[in-house]
């Protein structure tokens, strides 16, 4: 279980993200939609222990990120893979345990590549790999790692939509294979509700929690969900939100 407590993080007099209080259970798919800039990738952050909160605390079954991190429990894909260049899709996936100082195994490894649908790329490099491939290298390389927690920034964000869409078909049927606990920050509201149990709003200065989203959709999700009506008012409903706030904040910045 993820548990924040109070968290605030500033930079210099900056407040990114204000008193956050938020528990996410073992297992559950959390994502995160709000404005650019209102402290999404801070709070991702500030849950890996890659930032200090100044205040209040962060705690990953009971311990601190840094301990989570130590035991190779949590697991990042970030919006730019940062795959390396000079390793085969394969050697990137091996590469984080072995630097964990965990035995790498190279069959787990090819059989998730595999069923990533990289059958074949096995010992392409990521510059012969598309952007969307080497996407999922990253996401086999965090999943190889055996990270219970995945934080994901925005892996999607780069990609066309198509790609989007089935990218994270793919994801939420790997969650339901895997029961990883994702925290998943996305710029795309449909995307944040297709794969969400539950979706956070976040809202601008300070960065805070605006609203929570449970999202109610069947499982297994394929493709068709997009088409759906439950979908499409989750959707408004979020954007809704979204869109309030903006307002909010656009009338106070007049005043
Ligand atoms: N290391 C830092 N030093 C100073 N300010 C920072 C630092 N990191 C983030 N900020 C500021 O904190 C705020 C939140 O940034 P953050 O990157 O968390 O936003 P975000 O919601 O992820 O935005 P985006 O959607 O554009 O990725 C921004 O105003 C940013 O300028
Ligand atoms: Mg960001």
């Amino acid at each position: 279980m993820i548990d924040l407590e109070n968290v605030t993080v500033t930079f210099d007099e900056f407040t990114a993200v204000a008193d956050i209080d938020l528990r996410i259970d073992e297992g559950e798919f959390v994502t995160v939609v709000g404005p650019s800039g209102c402290g999404k990738t801070t709070l991702l952050r500030t849950i890996g222990g890659l930032q200090e909160p100044t205040a209040g605390r962060v705690r990953i079954d009971g311990r601190s990120p840094a301990a989570a991190q130590a035991a190779a429990d949590l697991g990042f894909v970030f919006q730019r893979h940062t795959l390396l260049p000079w390793k085969t899709a394969l050697e990137n996936v091996t590469f984080l345990r072995k630097l964990a100082d965990q035995p790498a195994n190279e069959g787990d490894a090819r059989a998730l590549l595999r069923s990533m649908g990289l059958e074949g790329f096995e010992d392409a490099r990521p510059a012969e790999l598309s952007g969307g491939m080497r996407q999922r290298v990253a996401i086999a390389r965090a999943l190889h790692l055996g990270a219970d927690v995945l934080l994901m920034d925005e892996p999607f964000g780069e990609l066309d939509e198509i790609t989007r869409d089935e990218l994270g078909v793919e994801i939420r049927d790997l969650w339901r294979r895997e029961r990883k606990t994702v925290v998943f920050v996305t710029h795309s509201v449909p995307e944040a509700v297709f794969l969400a149990d539950r979706c956070l709003v976040m809202r601008d200065r300070p960065g805070r929690l605006e609203a929570a989203f449970e999202i109610d959709l069947p499982d297994p999700r394929d493709a068709s969900v997009f088409g759906s009506r439950a979908f499409q008012e989750q959707v408004a409903q979020v954007r809704e939100t979204l869109h309030e706030s903006y307002e909010a904040d656009a009338r106070a910045s007049d005043d």
